[in-house]
């Protein structure tokens, strides 16, 4: 049912863990199954060197997660934007239909985390906002503050 390269990311994730000094943090939860991203990025001259990730959930969503900071490492903002839950799981051989929207969390937590980064840079304008712009219907997916 699960590809191997889903297993393998499920059974052996890449980059779990917390970036200390982290400059862009975006959390969200599926308000459906209850699962929870964490999404840690360092982000220099507008390139992310490094992300991290703390994921509680199902097999589907750590494997995203896992497989989402493998492909914004090395990414500027802009590219980062870009990633799609499609291509989150693409870059996995594929998820079974019926989770395909646990990838929905790994790409609002991407732009959860970018989102943080720019609006502590004073990159955002008011109001303006990257995340909750999910290519797919993510009416499930919210954004989760840390004092909540
Ligand atoms: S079942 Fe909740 S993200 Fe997969």
């Amino acid at each position: 049912m699960y590809s191997e390269k889903v297993m393998d990311h499920f059974m052996n994730p890449r980059n779990v863990g917390e970036i200390a000094d982290a400059n862009g943090v975006g959390q969200v939860g599926n308000a459906k199954c209850g699962d929870i991203m964490k999404m840690y990025l360092k982000i220099e001259n507008n390139v992310i060197v490094d992300a991290k990730f703390k994921t509680f959930g199902c097999g589907a969503a750590v494997a995203t997660s896992s497989m989402a900071t493998e492909l914004v490492k090395g990414k500027t903002v802009e590219e980062a934007l870009k990633i799609t839950n499609q291509a989150v799981a693409e870059a996995l051989d594929g998820l079974p239909p019926v989770k395909m929207h646990c990838s929905n969390l790994a790409e609002e937590a991407i732009k959860a985390a970018i989102d943080d980064y720019k609006r502590k840079n004073g990159l955002l304008e008011d109001g303006e906002s990257d995340s909750n712009s999910c290519s797919r219907r993510c009416d499930d997916i919210h954004r989760i503050d840390d004092d909540e």
